[in-house]
């Protein structure tokens, strides 16, 4: 009896906890067409009554709008620099030009405008932009900047998918976050408390009852999520990082890593009137052992020390489940398109890379690097020849999990430990998560860009990693225009 009342009281607690806090989720403003004009700006929000928060943000105090593109459309992107840091913008995922990359080496100057220019080559799918400037990635993503890319393409339109934007097609990046006494965001922290949605604490979101595409991108700074919904409810995942999977997959779970994207369904059509969370669960082996929790109500995030997912499942977005829209998708599609792995026959290199730290193997806060050595903006570590279809094989050599991130292409993962990779890892992607101690390989091909002077990069997605060292770059050369005499990396840098 008296457990019944306790239990009363806290659901009650928890129920008034809930109502105070509860924001709106926000859907960032769409821009379309061929012209996108990006402000970088510095902003503020109010995260803590009484308290304002620097941020930085593209159009906007934090984050920016979601730039809608159409494959093989050209496009012209002004972007301006108005901090009084200098910054670069990167467009994550896309197969463009080195000079149009925004890496590391394409500086926007405080007050200058960076133009680049070209045709979107990119399949349908959900890619994202972020600043890229070396040592200041963390810093300039931490405080806000960042943006969704949506690629749309005629084979996606074909098929019967929800694609109403903010209606029944939502993008959803996920950034945890700590703050310091004065609410300000600390950028190397591991003590991350609070997680943003589209920038803002505790949200809410109306969703139709009917099925719902959601577009997840794991925005953060260090933190790998275990997505799942309320009472393990499964939905579909139908795409991956760069493009749709052969097929919708049942889940109950989906683990994404910093950078990776998945765009998946849910079918709220029976839920009408109820609300439920896209939560993070604990690792499995713990589930079933810690009960659930929920961020900003006091409690803090798990702890992730070696990136393990360990501790307590938390809530991250709250669906409140509405009336249906007029005419709603009411299928789950049964294929979506036909994938083609570049094909092992045709691989004119392999090669390794190794992930260690530099004080020793049992070290779980770095600083890492790759094959023995931090990241230098005037060495390039690989020179690729064009169009070659190349191996790459990651080996883990410490005690935490790495998402590993290449520019320039997408890749289709080959093994996992010398095993098959799970159904939802098949499709196009950019960025994979190498867990402690493991291997994985993927095979790609560097195709259609080659400029001897601009490298790509390739990098750990854990961003302080990134800023740290734990990085590398490469220059796709183009052997029939190779001057022999020619330095092929002039030291400009
Ligand atoms: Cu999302 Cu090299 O970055
Ligand atoms: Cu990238
Ligand atoms: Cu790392």
């Amino acid at each position: 009896m008296i457990k019944f009342f306790i239990y009363i009281i806290s659901l009650c607690l928890l129920y008034s906890a809930n109502i105070q806090s509860q924001n709106k989720l926000p859907i960032p403003d769409t821009l379309s067409r061929t012209n996108f004009n990006l402000i970088i700006k510095n902003g503020s929000r109010n995260f803590y009554s009484g308290y304002t928060t620097n941020t930085m943000g593209v159009n906007e105090d934090i984050l920016g709008p979601t730039l809608i593109l159409r494959k093989g459309d050209i496009v012209t992107l002004n972007v301006k620099n108005t901090l009084s840091d200098t910054t670069t913008i990167h467009w994550h995922g896309m197969h463009v030009a080195p000079e149009n990359d925004g890496g590391p080496h394409t500086f926007i100057l405080p007050g200058s405008t960076w133009s680049p220019h070209f045709t979107v080559l990119d399949n349908a799918s959900t890619y994202w932009y972020h600043p890229h400037l070396h040592k200041k990635t963390a810093e300039h993503v931490t405080k806000g900047i960042a943006g969704f890319i949506i690629v749309r393409d005629e084979e996606e339109a074909k098929i019967i998918l929800p694609r109403k934007y903010g209606v029944d097609d939502f993008p959803i990046v996920i950034q945890s976050r700590a703050f310091d006494a004065s609410k300000q965001f600390i950028v190397r922290s591991e003590l991350d408390s609070v997680i943003l949605v589209n920038g803002t604490k505790n949200p809410y979101l109306q969703v139709p009852a009917q099925i719902v595409r959601l577009r997840l991108l794991n925005g953060s700074t260090e933190r790998t999520y275990n997505f799942g919904l309320t009472g393990n409810k499964s939905f579909y995942q139908i795409g991956g990082d760069g493009g749709l999977l052969n097929a919708p997959i049942s889940r109950t779970r989906l683990r994404l890593a910093p950078g990776e994207r998945a765009e998946i369904l849910i079918d709220f059509s029976s839920l009408q009137g109820q609300s439920i969370y896209l939560m993070s669960y604990a690792s499995e082996l713990q589930a079933g052992i810690i009960g659930s929790s929920s961020v900003g109500m006091g409690n803090s995030l798990p702890d992730y020390s070696n990136n393990k997912l360990n501790g307590a499942n938390f809530n991250i977005l709250k669906f409140d489940i509405i009336a249906p829209t007029q005419n709603p998708i009411t299928t789950i599609p049964s294929v979506l398109i036909s994938n083609s792995p570049f094909s092992i026959s045709s691989v004119n290199a392999t090669r390794i890379l190794i992930f260690s730290s530099i004080s020793g193997m049992m070290n779980v806060s770095g600083p890492f690097v790759i094959n023995g050595t931090p990241f230098k903006i005037d060495k390039i570590n690989y020179s690729i020849p064009l169009n070659n279809t190349e191996i790459w094989e990651l080996r883990n050599q410490t005690p935490i999990a790495h998402p590993f991130h290449i520019h320039d292409v997408q890749f289709y993962l080959l093994d996992r430990n010398g095993t098959q990779v799970p159904l939802n890892e098949r499709g196009r992607k950019d960025v994979v998560l190498v867990e402690s101690m493991e291997t994985v390989r993927f095979i790609t091909k560097f195709q259609d860009f080659s400029n001897p002077t601009v490298p790509y990069m390739f990098h750990c997605h854990l961003l302080t990693h990134e800023d740290d060292g734990m990085m590398g770059q490469f220059i796709v050369t183009n052997p029939t225009k190779i001057n022999e005499n020619e330095s092929i990396f002039p030291n400009k840098f």
